[in-house]
């Protein structure tokens, strides 16, 4: 799949815009927004200025979802979760029901399970046989990895569930992530790398390269959109 890649020195407002105007589009299509965070540095900035620039969104018909998250508590500094709190969630006044949490706090299974059933139950009421997001926004690692989609591990190879727990050696710790088959129900897919993102493994991946997992995420019958920060 050939993604729609822009290339920009205003990553975080052009970002933050892109986000705006997909928000826009979908609450007029159909009354509401549902969009998946991602996790790690990149998007603070870019959460920071979305809440700005989207003061009068109708938060409450605005739906989180988190790609995927560490398996700590709420208020650890390596949660998704907190780092879209202090971006994104307090500044802009978001009802804390406006964000669905992955419990990093307790068993990774139960954790998992809950998420998707979650999930299935929002898509359920909707007459949807899968949820779909909006917009999925995705980072990727130095590894390539996308979520908590790691090379080499079981849950990159999940093709039934939606939610899973996922061991990742490299940190010797769980994670909580979407699976492949539920990113790519998404109407649109954002990537957003900044500028310090490795050149060549981003070419690699937007080029198709599946042997690394950012590579392999594929819309079925969304769009796929590369925000690539350029330093000036
Ligand atoms: C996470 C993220 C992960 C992230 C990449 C890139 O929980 O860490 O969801 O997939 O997007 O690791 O992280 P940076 O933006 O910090 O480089």
């Amino acid at each position: 799949m050939t993604p729609n890649v822009i290339r920009t020195t205003n990553f975080v407002s052009d970002a933050a815009g892109f986000i705006l105007q997909e928000a826009r589009a979908a609450l007029a299509a159909r009354g509401e927004f549902r969009i998946a965070l991602s996790g790690g540095n990149t998007p603070r900035p870019i959460y920071a200025e979305f809440g700005g620039i989207g003061r009068e969104l109708p938060w409450e018909k605005v739906r989180f979802t988190f790609g995927d998250e560490r398996c700590v508590s709420p208020n650890d500094e390596q949660s998704n979760y907190r780092m879209a709190r202090e971006s994104l969630f307090a500044p802009a006044a978001v009802p804390d029901h406006s964000a669905l949490r992955m419990r990093g706090e307790i068993d990774p299974l139960l954790a998992a399970q809950e998420y998707e059933d979650q999930l299935n139950l929002l898509a359920t009421q909707r007459g949807e046989t899968i949820y779909r997001h909006d917009l999925m926004l995705l980072g990727m690692g130095d590894d390539g990895h996308t979520a908590s989609l790691f090379p080499g591990t079981l849950a990159l190879e999940e093709q039934t569930r939606r939610v899973v727990s996922n061991f990742v050696p490299k940190f010797n710790a769980w994670r909580l992530t979407m699976t492949l088959p539920l990113l790519d129900q998404s109407r649109h897919v954002l990537f957003l790398a900044s500028g310090a993102k490795n050149r060549e493994l981003l070419e690699k991946v937007i080029g198709g390269d599946r042997t690394y997992p950012a590579a392999r995420v594929e819309p079925v019958s969304g769009q796929l959109t590369w925000i690539i920060g350029e330093t000036a």
